[in-house]
């Protein structure tokens, strides 16, 4: 999720600086910069990759990086790809004004057409150098005053870190819905997303709260709102170690990408949700609004999880959109010689955007003349790259090998490409409004199943050392089900199949034994009473049954030996709250059995190869 590093004081801060991105690698990022004030004025090196290709541009660069004043970066793209003009820092095209950032400017369009009508001109494709040439174009002397009247402005999320060619004795930051934490050395201060890049030099901090801005020079601190209000910083004592920091203090990645849900999805949905309209807003689609509108068919595709949130996508593509919509495993449909009809959309989905099969399946398809989409994770991948038109799920990096935080984000941009056609289609404006409502409320939804982490943990381990589960369910829920076992699966090593609750009678129910786990995903839905009549098969065969069932739902008690509860929601987002607890019984039967939860043996996080 991008990291921020920035430095006044009097020590070089260029090498400061490098070491202080290498701390927030462990954040995931496409990209990095790093920029200097010195007698030579703004030094500036970017490169695409590892922090250690613009670390040896600064080193290459020599005497013109001397200076005790600057600004570092690692780029987790959002809006543009991955190339070095993409890269922060950005300046005004003035090259006065150099600014970092960690984010996303909602209205940069805007802004950037304001701006553009007012002379300017534009070196990037990001939303970031959008705000610094608004910077620019407000600043008449004073850096702090520019800085706080342009993020009147602004919407969106930011943390940003500004300086100045003709301020060499000011820093200013700012932040809204992005971290920013200020470490108070003496005579000299340290700036950054997180406590890694800082405990080396001070363990005295204060957080910046939203619209705050902070005006820091050698020897003074300025922190005020956006309206100039003083705001006194509360200080506080870093203590954890950098281990621990690079976890953000869970034990694993995996732990941290979970209970990261509720923020990473409201990041998938800003600005995207537009209620006074009652529709979506997908940049990423607009430009194939009518061709997509039109379609006659979409193929929805990838691998894995990916799969399994495409096979969620179908009953949304043809319940919400009203269009025929196919599944297909990219590792099958690249090998069939598939017939791709007129009007046909493949849309590839993938955390990683790398997946050789689904990259394949991607082109195979483009080849027979589909039009293309992506909804990817990592901007710039070989498959967003290959697309014609996408959707990103801007969840962040995810490191652990088992992937749930980019599910949800799948399922969510899936939701919303539904709604987005849908609403262009059959959808009224009043359903519309009523599923953006219940859109809005997930991740809060969320916060509350993660609430019972200890009672999934505790239900889990009843049944941790049982080799052979069950996962079922039906509807929108039958793929939650098929991932609920690839879950349970992967990092645990317990064997798992999911399936649809009505197939188990036709074979599999030969497999239930005497206290063999079965989860049902038994939440109020249409097809709630048949789930009932399947679990009754299940228990007078003698199999235990874990129900994932709505909150307030009592009938389910006297069936199932355990109860995990998720909060009600409309049918078609429901799986977005089910899978949680899937998700943290794999995790706790991992954990329970010794495994190595973030790097399980034999997977790897991205397949690149067939
Ligand atoms: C998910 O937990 C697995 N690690 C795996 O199935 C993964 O979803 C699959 O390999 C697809 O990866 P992608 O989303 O990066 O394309
Ligand atoms: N939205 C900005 C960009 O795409 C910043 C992304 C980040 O937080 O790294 O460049």
């Amino acid at each position: 999720m991008c990291g921020i590093v920035a430095y006044i004081g009097t020590k070089p801060a260029a090498d400061l600086l490098v070491e202080g991105l290498k701390r927030l690698e462990y954040r995931g990022y496409d990209s990095a910069g790093v920029a200097v004030l010195g007698d030579h004025g703004i030094a500036m090196e970017r490169a695409v990759g590892r922090v250690a290709n613009v670390e040896a541009r600064v080193d290459a660069a020599g005497d013109i990086f001397r200076g005790t004043l600057g600004l570092a970066h690692t780029r987790w793209a959002t809006h543009g790809g991955v190339t070095e003009a993409n890269c922060h820092p950005h300046t005004d095209d003035r090259n006065d004004i150099c600014l970092i950032h960690n984010g996303i400017i909602e209205n940069y369009g805007a802004l950037r057409t304001w701006l553009q009508e007012r002379g300017h001109t534009f070196k990037s494709e990001t939303d970031t150098e959008v705000l610094a040439v608004l910077i620019g174009e407000l600043y008449e002397g004073d850096l702090e005053a520019a800085v706080q009247a342009a993020l009147k402005e602004v919407t969106g999320a930011y943390a940003i870190a500004v300086i100045c060619a003709q301020e060499p004795d000011t820093l200013v930051c700012a932040r809204k819905g992005s971290p920013l934490l200020i470490g108070v050395g003496s005579g000299e201060y340290v700036v950054a997303s997180d406590a890694s890049a800082i405990v080396a030099h001070t363990t005295q901090a204060f957080a910046l709260d939203d619209y705050n801005v902070c005006k820091l020079t050698r020897d003074a601190i300025q922190t005020s709102t956006i309206d100039n209000q003083a705001v006194t910083p509360k200080m506080m004592q870093l203590e954890m170690d950098l281990e621990q920091i690079e976890l953000g203090g869970h034990p694993h990645y995996m732990h941290k990408e979970i209970f990261e849900q509720p923020e990473s999805l409201r990041m998938t949905l800003r600005g995207r949700i537009d209620k006074n309209e009652g529709r979506i807003v997908l940049g990423g689609l607009l430009s194939h609004a009518s061709q997509l509108v039109r379609a006659r068919k979409f193929i929805l595709t990838g691998q894995g999880t990916a799969l399994h949130a495409a096979m969620i996508g179908e009953y949304l593509f043809e319940n919400l959109a009203k269009v025929p919509t196919e599944i297909e495993y990219a590792s099958e449909f690249r090998y069939r010689n598939p017939i791709v009809e007129e009007g046909t959309v493949v849309a590839a989905i993938s955390q990683s955007g790398e997946t050789a099969d689904t990259l394949a399946a991607l082109t195979e398809a483009k080849d027979k003349g589909a039009l293309a989409l992506g909804v990817v994770n990592v901007v710039g991948s070989s498959i967003s790259r290959e697309t014609d038109a996408g959707v990103y799920l801007r969840v962040g990096p995810e490191i652990g090998v088992a992937s749930t935080k980019a599910f949800t984000g799948q399922v969510a941009a899936l939701t919303m490409m539904a709604i987005f056609l849908g609403r262009r289609r059959l959808m009224s404006v009043e359903e519309c409004r009523a599923m953006l409502d219940e859109l809005e409320l997930v991740p809060e939804k969320i916060e509350r199943i993660l609430g019972s982490a200890d009672t999934i943990k505790r239900v889990t381990e009843k049944y941790v050392n049982q080799e052979n589960w069950l996962f079922l369910g039906r509807g929108y829920n039958y793929p939650t089900a098929l991932e609920g076992a690839l879950k349970l699966k992967e990092i645990s090593y317990i064997h798992a199949e999911g399936m649809p609750a009505a197939e188990m009678k036709h074979g599999p129910i030969a497999l239930i034994t005497e206290g063999m786990p079965v989860v049902f995903i038994a939440n109020r839905g249409a097809q709630y009473a048949k789930v009932l009549a399947n679990i009754e098969e299940v228990r007078s065969r003698g199999g235990h049954v874990i129900a994932i069932a709505t909150e307030g739902d009592t009938e389910i008690t006297s069936l199932a030996e355990d109860v995990l509860y998720v909060p009600d929601i409309t049918e078609p987002l429901s799986p977005l709250l089910t899978v949680v607890p899937l998700q943290l019984m794999a995790y706790y039967a991992a954990v329970a059995r010794g495994h190595d939860v973030d790097k399980p043996r034999n997977l790897a996080k991205s397949v690149t190869v067939e």
